[in-house]
């Protein structure tokens, strides 16, 4: 299995990553860390910390971590994740604790004691993983890849041009995609090949189990928002995505390409600029998906929920 931490900031689809990322036998989950984004950190670690006392995920550590993106202040996103960050199903109180270390200790001493190399999976800002770089950089080489969810080659989706993970803390990610370690993009052009429709939302209602009834819950207040913010009748699952292109590559289809990140712009700062056909002479730093199979990635998602919870 693929030793890997997840970075998220739950948010409706990173909890569908995260459910993902234990369950699948393909993936070794060494922690979940979370980060300021979709909310506040306060929320977002009380969210994760939820989504692993309703799975049952008793064994992984859950850290917080940064409360604000390197530079500015934090943007958050009640308009599609609600008030909590997680609105939509009944929310107890979790019993999964939080560990008492900041998120980048946590990373960093994970990559120092792991035998192998781990793939780090950021499915919100990327403030937690570019502090780690920047103040411990001999963690590098104990790094195998970075897959994120973030960016888009085309247009975003909290700016015309700016997508929500990348905008939010655009130093962050900028940090991340001048690092020279191997980077996998996957922005919105692949996300919104994802499409949680009726049919799927149907599937996870068939398993008939507390866990899929969350997973139905969430997917119905999140259709919900995007309806009424981009007049989308099905919404796409961004983050599951990332991890699904460590459980099996084929289902992600990726090209190398330079991608930069604006951190000046007048209309644009936070955008990805994705060099896809080489126009300049800029080097590839990433490897940036482009096509998803659709198919096999809902059965990923459909089954790590029923490995889950089976009753
Ligand atoms: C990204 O932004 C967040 O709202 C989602 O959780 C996802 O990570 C999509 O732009
Ligand atoms: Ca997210």
């Amino acid at each position: 299995a693929t030793p890997m931490i997840l970075d998220c900031d739950p948010g409706h689809d990173d909890a569908l990553a995260l459910l993902l990322a234990a369950a699948d036998p393909r993936i070794e989950l060494l922690a979940i860390t979370t980060v300021a984004g979709n909310q506040t950190l306060d929320k977002t670690t009380v969210n994760a910390r939820r989504i692993c006392t309703i799975a049952g995920i008793t064994d992984v550590p859950v850290a917080a971590g940064c409360a604000a993106p390197l530079v500015g202040e934090l943007r958050v996103a009640p308009e599609i994740h609600g008030a909590s960050g997680l609105d939509g199903p009944t929310l107890g109180e979790p019993t999964v604790p939080v560990v008492d270390e900041h998120a980048v200790a946590l990373i960093r001493r994970i990559l120092l004691d792991h035998p192998e190399p781990v793939t780090l999976v950021p499915t919100g800002p990327l403030t937690n993983i570019a502090t780690l770089l920047r103040d411990h950089p001999e963690v590098a080489p104990r790094i195998r890849e970075i897959v994120f969810m973030g960016g888009s080659t085309g247009r975003g989706n909290v700016t015309p041009y700016g997508e929500f993970n990348v905008a939010v803390d655009p130093e962050a990610a900028d940090i991340v995609l001048r690092s020279g370690l191997p980077v996998t993009m996957c922005g919105l052009n692949i996300t919104h090949q994802a499409l949680a429709t009726r049919d799927v939302i149907a599937r996870f209602q068939r398993l008939d189990t507390d866990l899929a009834r969350f997973c139905v819950d969430l997917m119905t207040f999140f259709a919900t928002t995007y309806e009424t913010v981009f007049g989308l009748a099905d919404p796409p699952l961004h983050d599951p995505i990332a991890v699904a292109r460590v459980i099996d590559p084929s289902i992600v289809a990726c090209v190398p390409a330079p991608v930069a990140v604006e951190l000046a712009g007048t209309h644009t700062r936070g955008a990805t600029v994705v060099d896809l056909h080489h126009r300049t002479a800029a080097p590839d730093n990433a490897n940036v998906a482009m096509r998803l199979d659709a198919e096999p990635f809902w059965d990923l998602v459909v089954g790590a929920v029923a490995r889950l919870a089976p009753t």
